[in-house]
């Protein structure tokens, strides 16, 4: 017997110290994450945050009732010497018809709200929404604001307390738009647009990710939310109407030649000097914080060194490596990051 008992304790002191470890590491922690998604800060991540509460409560309910009587049999009817086989309640009609109509209620309970919320979500969007055209692309995001005729790419930039309606297509494979804390997600599919409406609350920024998994740097494939308030919007998006600035010093006048001379024309686009489609638009590529969707900061050195070896820096990299060393990538990266 004393045998049996002591090698138990190490496993159950084990499990306990796990738990703690768990807890206090990230357990509480998830909360203020980054990519929490139980802080919302849109009209739709509230909307959805009330169904997951109002299911989670019934489960929780559900839980401790269906576990509690479970328990309470347990210890109620559990084998004692010369005690007869408790009476059989298999088969009782009341009790059996009893269960399924409380099951179909809860089912109700939960699934009206449900449908209800889906169908609102893709209610047409009010007549004053921004609407922004989001292309998932191996492995960059692509936002082009119709009203305003610019594309971006990586850095998201809307207005709180106007609704934006996000139209989601993919020129490749299939992709899905997340924004944790704004609420989301949504598969991003080809040959067919979703829709996605929401109301951000407050200025802010918020990271965003691909979340379905689309190759080989499908974990690469972030991006940055920036909430603005209404005139901050609307300076961001004067400034990036604006042509592109011209580089003032003579290491950005070489990379603007080496640029308008190279292969980099077919895919990139910068107003006025070429009209790739394939990769990001580069006439404000200065103003952005990070590149390579989210992956990098934004920074002379590191452009230059994208340039040298973009597979290095994001494994299965679209851009080829051109060939450009030394001074030709320095240049190039003190042209592109003067592009404000
Ligand atoms: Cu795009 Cu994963």
């Amino acid at each position: 017997m004393r045998r049996a008992r002591l090698p138990l304790r190490v496993p159950t002191v084990l499990l306990l110290v796990a738990i703690a470890v768990v807890l206090s590491s990230c357990g509480w922690s998830l909360w203020d994450a980054p990519m929490t998604t139980v802080k919302p800060k849109s009209d739709f991540g509230k909307a959805t945050q009330d169904l997951f509460m109002l299911i989670s409560w019934w489960t929780l309910g559900i839980f401790i009732v269906v576990e509690g009587a479970l328990v309470w049999a347990c210890l109620r009817f559990r084998e004692k010497p010369g005690q007869p086989i408790p009476k059989q309640v298999h088969g009782h009609t009341v009790l059996e018809v009893s269960w399924t109509i409380a099951f179909a209620v809860i089912l109700l309970i939960i699934g009206i709200p449900t449908i209800q919320m889906i169908f609102k979500t893709q209610e047409p969007e009010a007549a004053n929404a921004l609407r922004v055209d989001v292309a998932g692309r191996q492995w960059w995001w692509e936002f082009t604001y119709p009203e305003y005729k610019f594309s971006t790419a990586n850095e998201l930039h809307i207005p709180a307390g106007r609704q934006v309606a996000f139209y989601l297509h993919a020129p490749d494979v299939i992709h899905s738009f997340w924004m944790p804390q704004l609420g989301g997600k949504r598969d991003v599919v080809p040959h067919r647009t979703n829709r996605i409406t929401l109301t951000p609350d407050a200025p802010g920024e918020f990271p965003g990710q691909c979340a379905e998994y689309c190759g080989m740097s499908h974990a690469n494939m972030r991006f940055r939310v920036i909430v603005h308030s209404k005139e901050n919007f609307e300076q961001w998006v004067a400034e990036q109407r604006k042509p592109p600035a011209e580089p003032t010093d003579e290491l950005g006048k070489k990379g603007q030649e080496l640029f308008a001379q190279s292969a980099c024309v077919g895919c990139h686009t910068i107003r006025g000097v070429s009209g790739g489609a394939m990769a990001p638009d580069l006439t404000h590529f200065g103003s952005r914080k990070t590149f390579g969707a989210n992956l990098m900061m934004n920074t002379p050195e590191n452009v230059a060194k994208w340039i040298e070896n973009p597979t290095h820096m994001k494994p299965g990299a679209l851009m080829p490596d051109l060939g450009m060393r030394g001074e030709q990538s320095k240049a190039l990266a003190a042209y592109l990051t003067s592009l404000k």
